[in-house]
Formats: structure tokens, C-alpha cells, sequence
């Protein structure tokens, strides 16, 4: 393999031939307490950590950057930490994924502005995994993501919990009257019980995994739980791996290939993964200049068994799933429908680092004539209420709602949803169609994880736990139920969706991949014609950087200006 010279090392603008502006650089570092030879002629690696204390899917990350350093060291870089914005899920509001290109841009920024020849990402919760690796994709260094790992299974008197989709089961439970208070809370202690990003097949899990699918990572480093000992054996390793792919020039244009991105779909619909993973790995593809859409989800959902059962599709939980032989396991299953010769960072291809990789639990990664959803677990929809796409999860719905119709019961806003929601008067049954409006990406704003509309409680009394909903918003990808996202365009910027009204016929078909509104064309015309825009949720600030440039759910949600084509120069150095 070609290998790079000492000389031609990016940081050497920064370190290498004699001026006053190089002088000042080394004495800086001098003042960082780096002697010349800790960094002359070696690759310089930013280790962009996402810890914050106020993220617990990352609090093992100080010492986990520490491991990465090691590993540099040990392979002959020098190594500088760098922090990049954490984005914690359950925490950042409106909604997390508004922060999402602002990570991006600043990781990209970070990279191109400092002296830097090469990056670890180190990042785990939900949208950190897309930000850092856009951001780098758009940057075009060689780079090596280090996901977060799960956490362990949750535990409460006996009962193993999941992130989320418990959370969500025994919510329903206490507003049904069936789950006492006292219970309730001691699930509080017992569902999130170490370092590590949540353990169902959530948007981090399936990131991560999407991650290690693209060829990202180090073989097998997206199922490794958090606290395992072998998770900071994998960190040294990124650290040690990194320094060859700098010299190797191993860039991500090499590896984020149109085979790569089917190879992380087909991983994500056989994890059973989150929905989120649609918007996140458009955004992705399109960084790296590949142009997947969402057809190219549903031709490959057509053919994909889901075969991962994790929650919530399935029973189990990331620990289980590692135990059982983790991705590589799963995906070597996969083989005869994966690109086995993609490249991938550490050198080999997929088919090379899979090839040895067993399942050791038939019941945890299931074979291919056991799968759980043997084709389909995602569809992709389309029609007059979503001209652009919309997206349900099949599998997760209860069988008779994947073709039903029924009459909307609107909610203006997620504020009305919370007021009306549980009230005696609504009128409303098991077969109606609950809607919500301006959740999505301008007018949650970010389209916030509010897809799994709560079931009325007068109707949860009467023991309904699904109903079809619809919205412009996104779901948890530990949620579950018939529900209709990511509806395009959202109802905020005038989408027909801001169109619907209560007591008109909506018409789910998911075996037709149709959504359709029952309401003539004139009606429609006529309604548009009243509609008003409303006025701008941002008058300053990067609210209104995002309001001005975020595309559609159907784009991916990144900034027109990120994604559109041309170079960025590198920084002059007086
Ligand atoms: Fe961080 Fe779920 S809260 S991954």
C-alpha cells in the first residue's frame, strides 16, 4: 500500500518549514508542555470527544479518550482531545436533532482550522453518530468513528427493562390506572444502569451499527457494551489504527461509497432499526456525494429479513445481541445481499472482516428462515397527504392497521395534543386517524421525537393500545405502534398535511405504499387558499440560520448550503 511522506502531512503547514508563524506554533506547543520531537513528522489526530456531564450515554468517554490516546502514542502520533458539542438526547430541547448540522459544522470546522491530519470521532447518543461523521465527511480527512457502546440491560424487581420502549409501556400502564405510582418510579432506577448509550435498537444502536456497516469503525466496535473491558481495548485500537490511515491516505471518499450506504441500510432494516436512521443516513450519503433517497429504503426494505431480535421488535436487548456475536455476526448472515467488497477504515474490506464472524444465540440473531419480519419492516409511502414520502414501520404496528381508513381527529400543534388528548369530550374511537401538525423539521422545530402520538386515556381504558397516527415529526426508535412519520412537506410550510381536517377520511394501504386524503381537489384548492404561513418561530440566532437553510425530512434535514456541491480552500497560514 502507498504511504505518505512526512513531509506531505497536513499539520505540517502548522509545524513544519522555518517562519516566524511556525516558530510561534511550536512555541505554543512548547507552552502546552510538548517537547519538538512529541509531534515533528508524526500525524497529528484530533480526538473529537463529545463528553459532557450532562450527557450519560458518554460519561465513560474521559477515560475512554485517554485509551485512544494511548493508542496514538503507541503507533507514533501525537494525539490532541478536542471537544465537539454532545448533543445528550433526553436532555437538549427543543429537540436535539436542531443541533445536529450545528455539531457538523463544527466538527468540520474544528478539523479544518487546526493541525490536524487525521481524526477518532468519539460519539454514541442519537444524533451525535450522523454530526460528527458528516462533518468529517464534508472536512474529507482520514477519520475513524469510536462508537459509545450500549449500556447494560435495564433491571427492576427481576424484570429486564429497555431503554425507551419500557419507558413508554409502563407510561401507558400508569395512565390506564393499571401500573402503580410506586412501581412506576422504581423503574426509574433500574432502566438506565451504566455509562453507555440506550440498549434497544434506538436511533444510537442503529446509528452506530450503520456506522460499523459503512465501514466506519473497527470491526465489531458498534455492539461492545459500554463498560466492557473489551470496549476500551477497542478505543487503544482506534488510536493505533488511525496513525496507519493517515500514512495510508485513507480517506473517506474511499470508504463512503454507494455500496457502503446500501450495505448500511440493509444492516439498519435487518437490525429493525430506528426510523431516524432514513433522515440521518440521507444526510450522510449526500455528504459523501452518494444520492440515496428514500425508494432506494423501501427497494431494499423489500428484500431484507429482520433478523436482530432487539427490542423493540424484538425481545432482547444490545448486551444479548453482543453476547450472540454482535454485527459482524449478524451481517456475515447477511452476506449473499451485502457489497462484500466495500472498503472499510481498517483496511479490509466488509466481506474480509465479517467472513469469520458466528452467531453463538439462534434465538438473539435469528437465522434467515426464523426472521421476525421475513421482508418489509419499513415502507415507504406516498400520496396526495405526503407527495414527498412519509415513512411507517410495519412490523411495529398492530397486523389489521397496515390497511385501514378512518376519519382524522386533528391536533394543530403538539401543545393542543396535550390538552385535548385525554379529554372525556374528545370524539374519538379506535378506528379514528389521531394527526398532529407542525412537528416537523421547521415547525417542531426538528422534528421532535413525537410520532408515537399517547393513545386517550378513555380509549387506553377500553384496552385499545394502537391506533393509526400521522405526523410530520419523527418517532423514538424505541417506540412502536401504526405510525405514519416524517410526513413531506410538513404541515408548517404549507404541505397538504397542514390541510387535513377533523372528520376527514384519511386511507392508510401500507402493502400499496399509499396515504391518501379523502377530500376532493376543490375542497383542497380551497383550504390552501385560506391557509397563512405562520410567522417565523426565529427572528435571530442560529434558530434562524437553521429556519433559513434545513431542508426536508425527505433531504435529510441538513442545511442547503452544507450539501451543495463545491470546495472549501484551506486555511491560509501568515
Ligand atoms: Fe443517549 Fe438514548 S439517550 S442514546
Amino acid at each position: 500500500m502507498a504511504r505518505i511522506t512526512p513531509e506531505a502531512l497536513r499539520s505540517q503547514r502548522w509545524f513544519g518549514r522555518e517562519s516566524m508563524r511556525t516558530f510561534n506554533h511550536r512555541s505554543r506547543m512548547a507552552q502546552l508542555g510538548y517537547a519538538q520531537e512529541d509531534y515533528r513528522d508524526k500525524p497529528v489526530i484530533a480526538i473529537l470527544n463529545t463528553w459532557s456531564e450532562i450527557n450519560p450515554c458518554h460519561s465513560h468517554f474521559k477515560a475512554r479518550a485517554e485509551e485512544v490516546k494511548r493508542g496514538v502514542w503507541q503507533a507514533g502520533g501525537f494525539p490532541l482531545e478536542m471537544p465537539a458539542m454532545s448533543i445528550a438526547e433526553p436532555f437538549q430541547k427543543p429537540s436535539p436533532l436542531l443541533y445536529r448540522n450545528l455539531l457538523a459544522m463544527e466538527v468540520e470546522e474544528l478539523l479544518r482550522s487546526h493541525p490536524v491530519d487525521g481524526a477518532v470521532l468519539m460519539g454514541g447518543c442519537d444524533k451525535t453518530t450522523p454530526g460528527l461523521v458528516m462533518g468529517a465527511t464534508s472536512m474529507g480527512l482520514p477519520f475513524l468513528y469510536m462508537p459509545a457502546g450500549p449500556m447494560l440491560r435495564g433491571n427492576f424487581n427481576g424484570q429486564t427493562l429497555g431503554s425507551g420502549s419500557d419507558m413508554f409501556k409502563h407510561w401507558a400502564e400508569v395512565r390506564a390506572g393499571t401500573l402503580p405510582l410506586e412501581q412506576w418510579e422504581g423503574v426509574l432506577s433500574g432502566i438506565a444502569r451504566s455509562p453507555g448509550h440506550c440498549m434497544t435498537m434506538g436511533t444510537a444502536s442503529t446509528m452506530t451499527s450503520a456506522a460499523e456497516a459503512l465501514g466506519l469503525t473497527l470491526p465489531g466496535a458498534a455492539s461492545i457494551p459500554a463498560p466492557d473491558s473489551r470496549h476500551a481495548l477497542m478505543a487503544a485500537a482506534s488510536g493505533r489504527r488511525i496513525v496507519e490511515m493517515v500514512w495510508e491516505d485513507l480517506r473517506p471518499a474511499a470508504v463512503l461509497t454507494a455500496d457502503a450506504f446500501d450495505n448500511a441500510v440493509t444492516a439498519v432494516l435487518a437490525l429493525g432499526g430506528s426510523t431516524n436512521a432514513l433522515v440521518h443516513l440521507i444526510a450522510m450519503a449526500r455528504r459523501a456525494g452518494v444520492p440515496l433517497d428514500l425508494e432506494r429504503f423501501d427497494a431494499i426494505a423489500r428484500a431484507t429479513p429482520l433478523i436482530a431480535n432487539v427490542r423493540p421488535a424484538g425481545r432482547y436487548l444490545m448486551e444479548d445481541f453482543y453476547y450472540a456475536g454482535g454485527l459482524p455476526a449478524m451481517l456475515n448472515r447477511l452476506r449473499d445481499r451485502l457489497a462484500l467488497d466495500a472498503p472499510t477504515v481498517n483496511g479490509k474490506t466488509l466481506g474480509e472482516n465479517i467472513a469469520d464472524a458466528r452467531v453463538f444465540d439462534d434465538d438473539v440473531i435469528l437465522p434467515l428462515e426464523r426472521a421476525l419480519v421475513p421482508e418489509g419492516s419499513l415502507a415507504v409511502l406516498r400520496g396526495n397527504l405526503a407527495p414527498d414520502g412519509a415513512v411507517i414501520k410495519p412490523a411495529a404496528a398492530e397486523p389489521q392497521l397496515r390497511r385501514h381508513t378512518g376519519r382524522a381527529v386533528v391536533f394543530e400543534n403538539y401543545a393542543e395534543l396535550q390538552a385535548r388528548i385525554d379529554d372525556p369530550d374528545l370524539e374519538v374511537d379506535a378506528t379514528s386517524v389521531l394527526v398532529l401538525k407542525n412537528a416537523g423539521p421547521l415547525g417542531g422545530p426538528g422534528m421532535p421525537e413525537w410520532g408515537q402520538l399517547p393513545i386517550p386515556k378513555k380509549l387506553l381504558q377500553q384496552g385499545v393500545r394502537d391506533m393509526v397516527r400521522i405526523s410530520d415529526c419523527r418517532m423514538s426508535g424505541t417506540s412502536f405502534g401504526a405510525c405514519v412519520l416524517h410526513v413531506a412537506p410538513e404541515a408548517y410550510v404549507g404541505g397538504p398535511l397542514a390541510l387535513v381536517a377533523s372528520g376527514d377520511v384519511i386511507e392508510l394501504d401500507v402493502p400499496a405504499r399509499r396515504l391518501h386524503l379523502h377530500v376532493d381537489d376543490a375542497e383542497l384548492a380551497r383550504r390552501r387558499a385560506a391557509w397563512r404561513a405562520p410567522p417565523p418561530r426565529y427572528e435571530r440566532g442560529f434558530g434562524a440560520l437553521y429556519a433559513q437553510h434545513v431542508l426536508q425530512a425527505d433531504a435529510g434535514c441538513d442545511f442547503d448550503i452544507l450539501v451543495r456541491p463545491g470546495a472549501t480552500a484551506e486555511p491560509e497560514i501568515y
